[in-house]
């Protein structure tokens, strides 16, 4: 009951205002998203790697209110390119990128938000990796698909999220797989009408296997993004029933979350990504972590209350 709670919360800006200020959020905050600039987070990108796993990076912010924002964050992403580029790790590390950062919501915005990721996509391929466009509520999807459609004419690499609890996902779900698409498959993270979505988490994971199912029997390549056991032992029954070798798909998972899980999949010969996010506008992604997992909040209320 409590994760509808805080992604409401999650749009309040008096609500992100007092968790923003509170003097012990950043502890908290900092098991999610370990760093504040691409100084930070360089020496992170590293020690993953050196421990053999890969990364998708997000640079936090969905929440911009007018175009320089959105080139500035477009010149985050830019940069972050650039600090990739010495360490020559080529797809083991890509960018995950969220179009509303990019300016979707604006007026204009789609075209907007097409004119920004573009450099950011050709920027990664010159370094030898990729982009991924993550999936933001469902008003936002159609502009999504239709961005990632004309990249992909010049960048076929550039991936896409879609996201089980869409009833919508199951049709998108076979388009991709057909089109031989690389795709992030999550539950979905966003608080959604029951017009759209499955309320209950059960028929979230049940629509996940059926997705799944389609990904791994298509062309394209399956991402698997989850941090739920059952889901990734099936996702390992799936891709071997489908006759997949280990680099014909993934497992993806939030940095800070499951480490040891991270560490046993890299370990057993798979290709385990990292979703490691920085940033200083980290208060719609916190939020949503918090939601996912209510002894989240209960920590997080905790230690407010013992300093
Ligand atoms: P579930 O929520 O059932 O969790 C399974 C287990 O994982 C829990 O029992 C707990 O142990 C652990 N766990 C999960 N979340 C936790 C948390 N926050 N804190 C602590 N433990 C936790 N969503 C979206 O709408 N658009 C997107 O683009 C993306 N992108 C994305 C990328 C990657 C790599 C991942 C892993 C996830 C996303 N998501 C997302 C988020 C996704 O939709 C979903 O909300 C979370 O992954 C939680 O769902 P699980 O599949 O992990 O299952």
């Amino acid at each position: 009951m409590l994760g509808p709670v805080i992604l409401a919360a999650s749009r309040s800006d008096r609500m992100r205002r007092l968790v923003s200020a509170a003097p012990v959020t950043k502890q908290v905050v900092d098991r999610f998203i370990p760093g504040e600039d691409v100084d930070d987070i360089v020496p992170v990108v590293r020690e993953l790697a050196d421990h053999g796993l890969e990364l998708t990076m997000d640079v936090v912010g969905e929440d911009i209110t007018n175009p320089a924002q959105a080139a500035a964050a477009r010149d985050a992403y830019l940069e972050l390119v650039d600090r990739l580029k010495p360490l020559e790790l080529g797809t083991r590390a890509e960018m995950s990128v969220k179009l509303s950062m990019f300016g979707q919501a604006l007026e204009g915005g789609h075209e907007l938000a097409l004119s920004n990721v573009r450099p950011v996509v050709e920027a990664a391929a010159e370094i030898g990796t990729t982009v991924t466009l993550d999936a933001e509520d469902h008003t936002t999807l159609d502009s999504m698909f239709a961005i990632h459609e004309e990249l992909r004419k010049d960048f076929p690499q550039t991936g896409c999220v879609i996201q089980a609890y869409l009833f919508r996902t199951e049709a998108d779900a076979r388009r991709l797989a057909a089109s031989g698409s690389r795709v992030r498959l999550v539950k979905g993270a966003y608080k959604e009408p029951a017009s759209v979505a499955y309320q209950d988490k059960h028929e979230t994971d049940r629509a996940y296997v059926r997705i799944l199912r389609t990904l791994m029997a298509g062309e394209g390549y399956p991402m698997i993004g989850s941090h739920d056991p059952r889901l990734i032992a099936i996702g390992q029954e799936l891709a071997h029933q489908a006759g997949r070798k280990l680099d014909e798909y993934e497992f993806q998972m939030l940095y800070g979350i499951r480490t040891d899980e991270h560490l046993r999949l890299a370990a057993e010969g798979h290709r385990m990504r990292v979703y490691t996010a920085y940033g200083t506008d980290w208060y719609g992604y916190f939020m949503r972590r918090l939601a996912e997992k209510p002894a989240n909040l209960r920590f997080f209320a905790r230690s407010m209350l013992t300093k």
